[in-house]
């Protein structure tokens, strides 16, 4: 059955549309795949230059994304929303209405594991993440494409 899923990080500019766009190339395009930032002060801006560069690599294009804040409203719209790390966890949790709401928000790489913010750091950060996140993607896609 395809979802709704939704990536999330803290600017919406280097890890989320990262995953945003690795996840679109591993399922197939009736899955609905967005992503957001817990902060605000990216809105309405292209993915970092360096997330734009390592996915295009890999021949993955987010050059046409544009960062959103996330929103209470997205409980409802998506089936999951995966975060990268306790910060953004803990930030979407706050936000959650209901258990049903909460039910939903999990770390992308599984309990106590976190993709690391590469923003302050070099290109050789955004390889890493990409490749965490790739692997992620991976499982992430083989759970939803299995029929119950
Ligand atoms: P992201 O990286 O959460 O992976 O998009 C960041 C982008 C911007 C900032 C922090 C992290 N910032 O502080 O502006």
């Amino acid at each position: 059955m395809p979802m709704n899923i939704l990536m999330v990080c803290l600017g919406n500019i280097c890890r989320s549309p990262l995953a945003e766009g690795i996840l679109r190339t591993k399922l197939t395009t009736d899955f609905y795949i967005d992503s957001a930032g817990t902060g605000g002060w990216h809105v309405g801006q292209s993915p970092d230059v360096r997330s734009i560069e390592t996915a295009r690599n890999y021949n993955i294009d987010i050059s046409h994304l544009k960062a959103r804040k996330f929103s209470v409203s997205d409980f409802d719209t998506f089936d999951h929303i995966f975060v990268m790390d306790q910060s953004n966890y803990k930030d979407v949790l706050q936000l959650a209405p209901d258990g049903i709401a909460k039910s939903k928000v999990s770390l992308i790489l599984g309990p106590s594991k976190e993709v690391p913010d590469p923003y302050y750091g070099g290109q050789d950060g955004f390889e890493k993440v990409y490749h965490l996140l790739n692997q992620a993607c991976e499982e992430i896609a083989k759970k939803l494409k299995v029929i119950p």
